[in-house]
């Protein structure tokens, strides 16, 4: 046993809106252990879940995201072991909250005690697995990497630890009056620099103004705002982690996080004096954490004490005896959730596209060192940054954005507020009970529409239902609504890129084409409904192809991670080619449309009127 060789693994902490995961990766992307954690997204604040359906229904998701994972000699070794940390969540209440309409909160304390237990599960199967006698293999943990929601505003003091607040989640619409205060005294010439400097446009969705609101609206940290003696600290969910998980050392932001928040400049990737003061914020009173790439030495991890700041359930002795092993390995990879699974789905190259489903569904789109600035409703985001590596590859890398705040999330509504469906993955085949909506459209406008069409006013709308309405066509409406969005990303996305929107019209030999196919990832993707009705929706210019490996948003940060070493002999991969050399999946899943023209022309029509008519209401 002593004479297996060591291969080294890298820890992925994926922290998505409604679930948390820790996944550790091999060199060739093998899942070796895996915990997920998905929250319940009842809409109610509290009281504290305690229901008999809310534990069953943790306990099962646990149980289907822990199937047996297979080691280099294809012994299958079952990752479901019993975690030592007693998670009852019935005595915290949830970790994603909706105290009003349009207010969606998270508890930043559980975020981190969910990661943190993820990551003792997988260490549990690590050790497990290192200590069999029958494998001939043995993994040691070389780095951590980071991938998390971006824009979700977290306000903390730096004497304590602890927030000063719930977080403002990125969905939350609370701050659409600051918002239209500040586009009503804004003229145009101004909204544009602004838009050149940020790639963004003036939203809710972006952490500014969730910070504006904190200040202005939350009385304790208005206070320790005023008294400005430096106790006061800002940071998106990458700050937050990386902070607690390096016991209070590390205080920075990944740069595909920091230019999310509004107040960073794309050109000079730092904190820019004009947008802070656009927004009122002195940064001699509040901390702004340090803008860093997204693939270097932030800290060593050390285990947080969860009990100091505040999360008073029973850690055991032994989880932290675990933990106490991989003190000191290198956080070194930290990427906004998007922007790694733009790598983890190894779109490295300018002209490459990906498109996850996640809680939101988000379209980036590769342009590599050119800053692209969107005329047409997209956003400019920083794809990656790996500054050890070589040339071109060194450079911060861009990206082209179509964000949709609402995907994976129509499917959790469809679930636990309608009760349409039992569990998530009933989805599909409900919407496949039909051969189509029957005429009803969807826009699951729930917290505005994004890209392109930017109008926070916007809210949920069904349209044209009749007596003959099933819960079938509502199911497949909704589905429909995620994917007719994309298909207006990739026309704005082709106006910006030099292409014509009209692209997705002329199958075959496209002149103007920006994009042949589009790479798939996320929940939602799993279900062939979805990737076939998504074909559909596109057209024949553009095939949509599911990645091989399903989890490309926490291998992203896992590649960041493995990359981040100085010397290339130190490093997991040596660079991208080794990358796509070693981690290499093979799927056939592509689907192409099937739906004549005619009725695609039809139903996109048909849409955009429903679009138009959702646009607004709150006006
Ligand atoms: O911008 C929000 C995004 O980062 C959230 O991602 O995975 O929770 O849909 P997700």
């Amino acid at each position: 046993n002593s004479k297996s060789p060591t291969h080294p693994v890298v820890a992925s902490i994926d922290i998505g809106t409604t679930s948390t995961r820790v996944i550790l990766f091999s060199e060739d992307g093998r899942e070796i252990a895996k915990r997920q954690i998905e929250y319940s997204t009842s809409a109610s604040e509290g009281p504290a879940e305690s229901s008999n359906t809310e534990q069953f229904r943790r306990r099962s998701s646990l149980m289907r995201h822990n199937e047996p994972i297979y080691t280099a000699e294809g012994i299958a070794i079952s990752i479901t072991d019993e975690i030592e940390i007693e998670n009852n969540l019935s005595s915290v209440g949830p970790t994603l909250r909706f105290p009003q309409p349009g207010w969606v909160e998270c508890m930043p304390v559980h975020i981190l005690a969910n990661a943190v237990q993820c990551l003792v599960a997988c260490l549990i199967t690590l050790r497990k697995i290192n200590s069999d006698p029958d494998l001939k293999i043995k993994y040691k943990l070389k780095a951590i990497g980071i991938a998390n929601m971006r824009e979700t505003t977290i306000v903390w003091s730096r004497k304590t630890g602890k927030p000063l607040s719930r977080g403002i989640t990125w969905t939350d619409t609370r701050t659409a009056e600051i918002v239209e205060h500040l586009e009503k005294i804004t003229d145009d010439e101004k909204k544009k620099e602004l838009r050149e400097k940020t790639g963004l446009p003036l939203s809710t969705y972006f952490s500014a103004a969730k910070l504006r609101w904190l200040l202005d609206n939350d009385d304790v940290i208005k206070e320790e705002y005023e008294k400005g003696d430096g106790n006061l600290m800002f940071g998106t969910v990458d700050t937050w982690l990386i902070y607690h998980l390096t016991r209070e050392k590390t205080f920075v932001s990944d740069i595909t996080n920091a230019s999310r928040t509004y107040f960073m400049n794309l050109e000079t990737k730092d904190y820019d004096e004009e947008l802070l003061e656009f927004w009122g914020i002195d940064p001699t009173k509040i901390r702004l954490p340090k803008i860093v790439s997204s693939s270097e030495f932030y800290g060593g991890f050390s285990a947080p004490i969860l009990s100091n700041l505040g999360f008073h359930n029973k850690i055991t002795q032994e989880a932290y005896d675990i933990l106490k092993t991989i003190s000191g390995v290198p956080i070194c990879g930290c990427l906004g959730d998007q922007s790694a699974s733009l790598v983890g789905q190894m779109a490295f190259k300018s002209g490459s596209a990906k498109c996850t489903y996640g809680t939101g569904c988000f379209l980036l789109y590769n342009t590599g060192s050119t800053k692209l600035i969107s005329e047409h409703g997209t956003l400019t985001t920083v794809g990656f940054w790996f500054p050890t590596l070589k040339g071109e590859e060194s450079k911060p890398h861009y990206a082209l954005e179509g964000s949709i705040a609402v995907a994976g999330s129509i499917v959790q509504w469809l679930r636990d507020n309608l009760k349409l469906i039992e569990n998530a993955h009933d989805i599909g085949p409900l919407a496949s009970q039909v051969d189509n909506s029957g005429g009803v459209v969807f826009v699951p406008a729930f917290s505005g529409l994004y890209a392109p069409y930017w109008d926070r006013g916007a809210r949920g709308s069904l349209f044209g239902m009749t007596q003959y309405t099933s819960a079938g066509h509502i199911a497949r409406a909704a589905l429909e609504g995620v994917c007719f969005q994309v298909r207006a990303i990739l026309r704005a996305m082709a106006d910006d890129a030099g292409g014509s929107p009209d692209f997705l019209e002329e199958a075959g030999g496209n002149q103007n084409s920006i994009l042949s196919q589009l790479a798939v990832d996320g929940g939602m993707s799993k279900a062939d409904e979805v990737l076939q009705i998504q074909a559909d929706i596109l057209g024949p210019c553009v095939a949509v192809k599911r990645a091989a490996i399903s989890e490309c948003t926490a291998l992203g940060a896992a590649i960041a991670a493995g990359l981040a070493f100085e010397n290339p002999e130190d490093r997991v991969w040596k660079d991208l080619d080794d990358v796509i050399e070693k981690i290499q999946g093979n799927t056939d899943n592509t689907f192409k449309a099937e739906l004549p023209d005619l009725e695609r022309r039809k139903l996109w029509k048909r849409w955009e009127r429903a679009v138009e008519r959702s646009k607004g209401w709150l006006d």
